[in-house]
């Protein structure tokens, strides 16, 4: 696995959250919090990057990561770099570790990916500069660590606290890059009650999540759970043939008022987004009181902001 951590303990890179230390990821949830303001009010500003460059790199779709870590680096007063790739040189062949050289060479500093393949994030990261850091904006279905970072942040918001926690995590968990790092993330921080929920379809393999409990029934996954986190459907990762019926979907695992009744009264309901309505969630939830599901969203940019500070302020003064 990729180092990303320095030697003194600074995070230089964030491929994964898979080991990352409780320290540190409470230290990046205190940042982020620091950084979160209600809306309306004007959101924060520094000079941490000031003088800095973030490149934003992805080859796959996105709205809310890559707006988010835009806005967040311009929030720290760094210069923006997004690179249309269907626009660039990579149409022509040229190869990722050649972009990423080429981005280095005019003084990029933090390069933002988001790639489809398994394991871009790590070879980027090991032929880079030293000076330079690697983000992960989601890698295949493996991982989605600021995604992680921004879950945890709102449970914490939420909830105040991990050590009595019973989180349950539906959906297509097999394709899931969000599910992963939630994984991780909650385990690290202490979660005592880690459950996933899907059909067997879109279960994992048994190596994987170990430590929650599997269920494959929404009443009986959601049972007494404080927080419901729902997962999109990932078509883009499945064969025509293996796409679930969308109709009976919703029926058996799709999220409704009536089924939240089985979760705590005061359980909350989180969604990475992009969000199927109607198939694995019903528009009154995800739009009704206990949806935490926008103050997601807006995380994200503090969650980044603290992360794009991080890795800055652990290169020291070079
Ligand atoms: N949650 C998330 O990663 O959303 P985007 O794909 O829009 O970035």
């Amino acid at each position: 696995m990729t180092q990303q951590l320095r030697a003194d303990g600074g995070l230089r890179h964030l491929i994964t959250l898979d080991g990352l230390p409780r320290p540190l990821i409470e230290r990046l949830l205190d940042h982020a919090q620091r950084y979160v303001r209600p809306l309306g009010e004007k959101p924060p500003a520094s000079q941490a990057l000031a003088g800095r460059t973030v490149a934003n790199l992805f080859t796959e779709p996105s709205t809310r990561t890559r707006v988010s870590f835009e806005l967040a680096a311009k929030r720290l007063g760094a210069d923006v770099v997004n690179l249309e790739v269907q626009l660039s040189s990579r149409v022509k062949g040229e190869s990722m570790l050649d972009t990423v050289y080429t981005l280095q060479s005019v003084h990029v500093d933090v390069m933002v990916i988001r790639d489809a393949e398994t394991g871009v994030h790590g070879t980027v990261a090991a032929h880079v500069a030293p000076h330079v850091s690697i983000l992960s904006a989601g890698e295949s279905h493996v991982a989605h660590p600021t995604q992680g970072l921004l879950d945890a942040l709102t449970v914490r918001q939420h909830k105040g606290r991990f050590d009595n926690l019973a989180i349950a995590i539906v959906g297509d968990i097999r394709h899931s890059r969000v599910a992963r790092s939630a994984y991780h993330v909650f385990s690290a921080l202490g979660v005592p009650d880690l459950r996933i929920v899907a059909p067997r379809a879109l279960m994992p393999e048994p190596e994987e999540f170990g430590g929650c409990t599997r269920h494959t029934t929404l009443d009986g996954g959601l049972k007494d759970a404080d927080v419901v986190m729902m997962l999109r459907i990932q078509k883009e990762r499945m064969a025509q043939a293996d796409l679930p019926d969308a109709d009976g979907y919703f029926a058996n695992y799709g999220l409704t008022a009536q089924r939240l009744a089985a979760a705590r009264p005061d359980a909350i309901v989180m969604h990475p987004q992009p969000m199927n309505r109607g198939i694995e969630i019903a528009s009154d939830v995800a739009d009704g009181p206990r949806s935490a599901i926008r103050d997601q969203v807006r995380n994200g940019v503090a969650v980044r902001m603290a992360v794009l500070a991080e890795v800055i302020a652990s290169r020291g003064a070079s």
